[in-house]
């Protein structure tokens, strides 16, 4: 009856200002906004413990995991789960032929044996405040803003943050905690935790254990520490229980991460401008360049190993760009938008002080994109297919350097900068290179720049003499021709050659050099556009800061959430199935019957582990059992997250870790411009599965017994 009465109240209350159950990122600062709503859906949890700034609460459990994802510590040791694909980088760095920790995988039985992965850190937000007032009101806003972080800086080891949020409507302080000595513990083989590969990216159902195991290292005092060996496991302010009860579909759950990037306010134009003008060039530029980079990873172990972490990234973009472009056909996205542009206009219009302020502003965006079209086409070649490969890397450096050497009597202080730089950047630059990959991708992006590109905008060997002078032979036409010119004659390509040069660096190597002479001319496109380009994104920024501004106020019985920021924050709704196309149900869960039936020996996307096979086949999964002695594998729930969130936990209404989301569906991605509750789902790794594999793999329970597990 008590309950009943709350849920009475609490339902009456979200009249007044409305929260949906699963749209929206929200700020952990506010989470008191919709923890009643949360609370209904099934939420054990006080907002206090979800998020306090200084008693222990379930934000000291998450980490920004290398800036890119997230993680969660799961034991008081300072133990992280996190993607496998947010590990990959670091996991194929790790990995050698001999010691091939991506194809075999990789268990630590010691803290000894635990890994150290150079350049990863984890950051946890220590507090957050609203700084609006400050910053808004400030005469000199950047002064203010550093002010308010060297006073939340002064006499501890915190890093701080100012971030804008509704186009800079609002301003809050963000202070985190960075800790640099980050160990790997433990990883699946890449047919596990990439099992499916880019063919069942983006896409429901899903088979994939998407996850990896780190742990965080702090100095004896639990303070962040450089790497060293007398460091020790660090002790967290809270870590989270797993759970294995198991779901249902309907449950409530709950996501905190964080989300790097979307723009749900845009107005229609501004989403078209990204989906039919930016999103097909740069898919078409990617897929180019990922078919030259695959017919050499295919030849050799060492080459997919130093390419494999870059690849998969842009092949997760290209998908990407494809799904968004394709999801937008069915989508109310833009009919609605169109509604609501509409309806805000006549808004604006019934009232003298909004008709002046609000009146023209979708109109001016929308000339804006207009006005912009052909910039905003140069720019995707110029930073995906000009700067695609990566002789292109040190155009900035050799700028510099053929500045000063370009002078009467050459600059030293000039010199010696530029050299400094090229030191800097010679060995990161040789690491990653593979000479004949990029002389084809390079081939390529000269081939897909002149097919679609205007020829004003042709880097300027694509119109040389030399280019000119090629004779095609069967299999090569021109472009392979000169490129395979321009590797074999440029000191980008050789590291002996670089070497040398830097010693005694000539305006002649640099002007006769087919290499440096394209890196330096894109280098100077750049230059070119990129002031036009950001006085565009400045005059869009402002434009919707006005326009986000009016939309609050015209639906005002409505809490709004700041679009994602790579700033921490909270989603909730359920456990959900979902319809992707009349007719056809989704099941809001997945098991190992799914694994065998799409496994394929040898294939590079679908092969299992042989052992690992066999025993999913045995089929006695003990305490990771369903309750049709199923194995769960992936479930999905309509939380809202994007890219960034990968590797946060999916939580229960206790508090407690019941999977690991990675990834969106292929019939939500407009996900990112526009929300639809029917469409839009987060795919999730159940944490039986991970704990499963966990035991399989490493064959010992030294992880389950570090954990906190709930039976
Ligand atoms: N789509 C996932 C994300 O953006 C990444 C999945 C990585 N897997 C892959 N097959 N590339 O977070």
């Amino acid at each position: 009856m008590m309950r009943k009465i709350t849920l009475i109240v609490a339902t009456l209350s979200l009249l007044f200002i409305k929260v949906s159950a699963d749209e929206g990122m929200w700020l952990p600062y506010h989470i008191g906004r919709v923890i009643t709503n949360m609370q209904v859906y099934g939420c054990k949890l006080t907002a206090e413990q979800i998020y306090s700034a200084d008693k222990p609460s379930i934000k000291d459990a998450i980490v920004h995991f290398g800036g890119f994802c997230t993680g969660e510590v799961v034991s008081n040791r300072g133990l992280v789960f996190t993607n496998h694909h947010c590990g990959y980088d670091a996991i194929s760095g790790l990995s050698t032929k001999e010691k091939n920790y991506l194809d075999n995988g990789f268990w630590a039985n010691s803290f000894e044996e635990e890994i150290p992965a150079p350049g990863l850190s984890v950051s946890f937000m220590v507090y957050m405040n609203d700084v609006t007032d400050r910053v808004l009101n400030a005469s000199d806003r950047a002064a203010e803003i550093k002010k308010i972080k060297e006073e939340a800086t002064a006499g501890n080891h915190f890093r701080a943050d100012v971030k804008s949020y509704f186009y800079g409507n609002e301003y809050y302080l963000l202070v985190y905690e960075t800790f640099t000595d980050i160990r790997l513990v433990g990883t699946p083989p890449q047919n596990i935790g990439k099992f499916g590969g880019d063919t069942d990216n983006w896409m429901w159902p899903r088979h994939t254990g998407d996850f990896s195991v780190f742990r965080i290292y702090a100095s004896s005092d639990n303070k962040p520490a450089a790497y060293s060996e007398t460091n020790v496991p660090y002790k967290p302010k809270h870590f989270l229980p797993i759970n294995l009860k198991g779901i249902q579909e309907n449950d409530f759950a709950m996501i905190m991460g964080f989300p790097g990037r979307t723009t749900r306010y845009l107005t229609q134009s501004g989403i078209k401008s990204i989906a039919f003008e930016r999103y097909p060039e740069r898919s078409k530029i990617l897929k180019a360049k990922l078919a030259e980079w695959w017919s050499e990873m295919e030849k050799d172990v060492n080459i997919r190993l130093l390419l494999s972490s870059d690849y998969a990234s842009y092949a997760n973009s290209q998908k990407y760009y494809e799904g968004v472009m394709n999801a937008l056909k069915s989508s109310p996205c833009l009919n609605e938008k169109a509604k609501l542009e509409e309806g805000f206009l006549k808004w604006a219009q019934e009232d003298a002080n909004r008709n002046s302020q609000y009146s023209n502003v979708i109109k001016e965006l929308q000339q804006l994109y207009e006005d912009n079209l052909e910039l905003n086409k140069v720019i995707q070649y110029l930073a995906f297919a000009y700067s695609g490969v990566h002789i292109a890397e040190l155009g900035e450096s050799l700028a510099l350097m053929h500045e000063a050497l370009s002078m009467k009597t050459p600059d030293q202080n000039i010199l010696s900068q530029a050299t400094l730089s090229l030191n800097d950047e010679f060995g990161p630059y040789f690491l990653t290179f593979v000479k004949e990959a990029d002389q084809k991708v390079f081939a390529s992006m000269l081939r897909i720049a002149s097919q679609n590109l205007d020829k004003k905008y042709w880097v300027s060997c694509m119109t040389s003499k030399q280019l000119a002078k090629m004779k095609p032979v069967v299999g090569k036409d021109a472009f392979d021709l000169y490129a395979s010119f321009t590797y074999q004659n440029s000191i980008l390509t050789d590291s002996t050659k670089l070497r040398k040069f830097m010693q005694k660096p000539t305006l002649a190597v640099l002007q006769k050099d087919p290499g440096v002479q394209y890196a330096l001319d894109v280098n100077n496109m750049f230059g070119q556009y990129l002031g036009a380009i950001r006085a565009v994104n400045q005059k869009e920024e402002a434009l919707m800061k006005n326009y986000v501004k009016g939309l609050r106020e015209y639906k005002s019985d409505k809490f709004f959430y700041p679009d994602a920021n790579s700033t921490l924050r909270v989603t909730y709704g359920q456990i959900k199935s979902y319809i992707p196309r009349d007719g056809v149900l989704y099941n809001w869960y997945t098991t190992q019957k799914g694994i065998l039936e799409k496994e394929i020996p040898g294939d590079s996307e679908f092969d299992v582990p042989t052992d690992f096979s066999q025993s999913l086949r045995k089929g006695n999964f003990g305490k990771y059992a369903d309750k049709n002695g199923d194995l769960p594998v992936g479930f999905i729930c309509n939380l809202d997250i994007t890219g960034g969130n990968s590797g946060s936990p999916v939580i229960n209404g206790n508090g407690e870790l019941i999977g690991i989301a990675f990834d969106g569906v292929w019939e939500g991605m407009v996900g990112d411009l526009y929300w639809e509750p029917s469409k839009n789902r987060t795919i999730a790794v159940d944490i039986r599965y991970v704990m499963y594999v966990i035991e399989q793999m490493s064959g010992t329970q030294r992880l389950y017994n570090e954990v906190k597990i709930i039976l």
